[in-house]
């Protein structure tokens, strides 16, 4: 166990879930009725699980694959270098993609994941995120979805982890050291 660390909850797991309905009800509205979800892993395996099954209430059909680059290692702070760690299963060529991630900071992880399944011929790839932190961008990249604008802290939960540990709290918080 990792100790002298408090989480100041900054994100409820009922907010996070009713935003996360806001954010398919968008997605459905706007985008073909099937899609293939890459889901950019670990950080995004909570969101990804909400957020489809949200899709599916609103009538979209998924198929889903996994995608696992890694940029942070054990750090809190972005290395820039994005290594691929495992691929996906499926051909993307064609196929209309939505990346799925849980965070969009310096955007060197969705920036890696975009221009490969482009390099791959997928048709249009488009992403959601559930959280930016605004001004810290190094890429030119944007998700077309957005679930929350976090201050420029390190959070953790709800997916998100430091060191692997707190992605399974329902909630997202403020990593605070003593
Ligand atoms: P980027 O490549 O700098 O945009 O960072 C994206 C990735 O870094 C995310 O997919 C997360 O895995 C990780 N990350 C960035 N900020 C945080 C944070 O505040 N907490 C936990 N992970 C983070
Ligand atoms: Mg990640």
């Amino acid at each position: 166990m990792l100790t002298n660390i408090r989480i100041e909850e900054l994100y409820s797991a009922k907010l996070i879930s009713e935003r996360v309905d806001e954010l398919a009800k968008e997605i459905a509205d706007e985008w073909p009725k099937e899609i293939t979800i890459v889901g950019l892993l670990r950080g995004s395996f909570i969101f990804a699980a909400d957020l489809v099954r949200a899709l599916n209430h609103y009538g979209v059909a998924i198929r889903m694959d996994f995608l696992t680059l890694s940029s942070y290692g054990n750090a809190l702070k972005s290395s820039g270098q994005v290594e691929l760690k495992q691929d996906m299963q499926d051909a993307v060529a064609g196929k209309d993609i939505l990346i799925i991630d849980d965070i969009l900071e310096t955007g060197n992880t969705l920036h890696a994941a975009m221009e490969l399944l482009k390099a791959r011929g997928a048709k249009s790839v488009k992403a959601a995120v559930l959280l930016e932190k605004p001004d810290k961008l190094e890429k030119a990249v944007s998700a077309s979805w957005v679930g929350f604008s976090v201050p420029d802290k390190f959070v953790v939960g709800y997916g998100l982890d430091y060191k692997n540990y707190y992605r399974d709290l329902p909630y997202i918080g403020v990593l605070c050291q003593d």
